[in-house]
C-alpha cells in the first residue's frame, strides 16, 4: 500500500502572507517546542514562506493580540498550545491558525476524557482506572491488577509516567506523577508500538518504533540515537488497513481535523489499541509526522506549507 500525498498547490506560499510560528511557551514541553519551531521555521522560509518566530512566553494574550501575522503556525506543544487555550485566543482575535478546533484540542488533552470517547464509539483503547488518591491506588491492586502504565492525564513527551509491574512500585509512581496534576492507570500492553500521522484527509504511512529501553521514554523520543523507526511498518496490507480505521473512526470521534498523529499498541495477539492522539506532535527533521511524510512523497518544506495551506479561507485560495 503507497500511500502518497498530494503536494501544496503551486502558490500557496505567497498567498499565505506573512506567518507566525508559535514555539516554546511555559509549558512542561517547551524545549521539545523550541526544537519543533526551528525546524517548522525554516521549512516554511526554505518554501518561501515570509515567516518569523515567536516564543510565547507570559503574557501570551498580549503577544497574540499585537502580532502582525496574516496567519499562525502553531508549534506549542502541551498544555496551553496544544489544550486549545492559545487556539481559543486567535479565533477571538480572527487570526487563521493550523490544527484543530478549541474543542478537539481539549479534548484530546486530556487522555482519559479521551479514552471515555473512543471507547463510546467503539475504538479499541486499553483498560484504565482514574487515580485520584491512595484508596484508588488500592482498588486498582485489590481489584484492576498489575502490570499497569501510570500516566499524568494531561502530559506529553512521556512525562511523569512510569510502568509498574510490581505492588511496591505503584505508590511511588502515582506519587511522581501526581506531581502533574491528574493521574490515571491504564492496563499495560506487551507487544509493539506503532504512530499514525495524518494530513487532512491523508492518513500517512504508518511506523513502527522500537527501543531498547523500558518504554518510549522522553530519552527515547528525543535523545536516544538507538531508537529504531520503521516506515513502512512491516505490518501485513490488511492489518495496516485495520489500524488506518481505528485512526479514522478515533478523529472522527474525538473531532479532531487538519494535522496530526494517532499513537496505537499492538498485543501479542494482533489486537490492537488507541493510546493518544497528539494535536501538536513534534516537527523536528528527526521527527514521526515529517519521516512519514518523506515516505509518502514530501519533503519537510512542502510538508509544513501543506498543512499551512489549511489555513487558507476561500477567499485567499485560487481553487
Ligand atoms: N498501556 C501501555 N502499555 C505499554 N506501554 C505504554 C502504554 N501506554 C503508553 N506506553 C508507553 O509510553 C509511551 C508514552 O505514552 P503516551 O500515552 O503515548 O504518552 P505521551 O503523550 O507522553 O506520548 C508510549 O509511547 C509507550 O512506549
Ligand atoms: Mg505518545
Amino acid at each position: 500500500m503507497t500511500v502518497q500525498l498530494q503536494k501544496p498547490s503551486p502558490g500557496t506560499a505567497q498567498r499565505c502572507g506573512r506567518v507566525a510560528v508559535l514555539m516554546g511557551g511555559d509549558s512542561a514541553e517547551r524545549e521539545v517546542s523550541l526544537n519543533s519551531g526551528d525546524a517548522v521555521l525554516q521549512a516554511l522560509l526554505d518554501a518561501g514562506v515570509d515567516a518569523f518566530a515567536l516564543d510565547l512566553r507570559g503574557h501570551a494574550f498580549h503577544q497574540l493580540a499585537e502580532l502582525e501575522a496574516d496567519r499562525v503556525f502553531n508549534v506549542l506543544h502541551g498544555r496551553g498550545g496544544e489544550d486549545g487555550t492559545i487556539r481559543a485566543v486567535l479565533d477571538f482575535l480572527g487570526m487563521p491558525s493550523t490544527g484543530c478546533g478549541v474543542c478537539a484540542a481539549a479534548l484530546t488533552m486530556d487522555k482519559v476524557l479521551t479514552k471515555k470517547v473512543l471507547r463510546c464509539s467503539g475504538v479499541a483503547t486499553p483498560d484504565f482506572i482514574e487515580l485520584h488518591d491512595e484508596a484508588d491506588c488500592d482498588r486498582l491492586l485489590n481489584d484492576f491488577g498489575l502490570p499497569v502504565f501510570i500516566k499524568p492525564t494531561l502530559e506529553g513527551s512521556s512525562i511523569g509516567m512510569m510502568p509498574v509491574h510490581e505492588a511496591e512500585q505503584l505508590f511511588p509512581a502515582w506519587r511522581a506523577a501526581r506531581h502533574y496534576g491528574a493521574v490515571f492507570a491504564e492496563r499495560f500492553i506487551d507487544g509493539a508500538e506503532y504512530t499514525a500521522g495524518f494530513i487532512g484527509d491523508t492518513v500517512l504511512p504508518l511506523i513502527r518504533l522500537e527501543t531498547p529501553r523500558d518504554f518510549y521514554d522522553y530519552e527515547a523520543k528525543y535523545l536516544a540515537d538507538d531508537t529504531i523507526y520503521t516506515c513502512p511498518s512491516g505490518l501485513a496490507d490488511d492489518q495496516v488497513a485495520e489500524i488506518e480505521d481505528s485512526v479514522r473512526r478515533s478523529l472522527a470521534a474525538t473531532g479532531v481535523s487538519g494535522w496530526g498523529r494517532v499513537d496505537l499498541m499492538r498485543d501479542g495477539e494482533g489486537r490492537h489499541y488507541v493510546i493518544e492522539i497528539n494535536t501538536v506532535p513534534g516537527m523536528t527533521d528527526h521527527s514521526l509526522i515529517p519521516m512519514a511524510a518523506r515516505e509518502a512523497g514530501l519533503e519537510m518544506p512542502e510538508l509544513v506549507l501543506k498543512i499551512l495551506e489549511s489555513t487558507l479561507g476561500r477567499e485567499d485560495s485560487d481553487v
